[in-house]
């Protein structure tokens, strides 16, 4: 029991130093895992902007607690991909066209552009009209950016 517990006091001794000694651009293992990252945030974003176009749309009946619900996954997810758009993925296989690595600061200003509007469109869930409205905001500034660096 006793050398259990030693051995997992070093391997978390071990974890926390190379946590420490990480480099804030390091957070992805492979290149790949960053692609996966990204994919993955954006997939999810698109999962719940899909559930309140239903309701938008009138396909779905309205409901203010969902409609809440996935305002603030979409905010949160809005906040993930941009840093996984690391050099490193360059060559790899993705849905990025390559003049977005060229363009960093530009994708910056299109991923704040979102950030923005996903932030108001968590605060326009509680009326279906408002949220038509901004649905349509936050629509138009995910196509800004796909029309750029998306490969279609
Ligand atoms: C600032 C640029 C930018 C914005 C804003 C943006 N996207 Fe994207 N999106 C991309 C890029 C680049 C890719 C390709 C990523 C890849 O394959 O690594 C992508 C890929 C995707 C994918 C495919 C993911 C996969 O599994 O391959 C979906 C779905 C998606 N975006 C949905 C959205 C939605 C919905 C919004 C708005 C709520 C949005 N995106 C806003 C740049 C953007």
């Amino acid at each position: 029991m006793a050398s259990k517990t030693v051995i997992a006091l070093r391997i978390s001794a071990v974890a926390a130093g190379l946590a420490i000694a990480a480099p804030a651009a390091a957070q992805f293992q492979k290149p790949e895992d960053a692609v996966k990252y990204r994919q993955s945030a954006f997939t999810v974003m698109s999962n719940h902007m899909g559930r309140l176009a239903a309701m938008a749309k009138g396909e779905r009946p309205f409901d203010a607690a969902a409609a809440q619900a996935s305002a603030r996954v979409i905010e949160t997810m809005a906040r993930l991909p941009w840093e996984a758009f690391v050099p490193a993925t360059e060559g790899l296989k993705s849905g990025a066209k390559p003049a977005l690595y060229q363009n960093l600061a530009d994708v910056r200003t299109l991923a704040d552009r979102l950030n923005g509007e996903t932030g108001k469109l968590r605060g326009s869930v509680g009326d279906l009209d408002a949220l038509r409205k901004q649905l349509g905001a936050t629509g138009a500034a995910c196509k800004a950016c796909h029309d750029k660096y998306r490969v279609m």
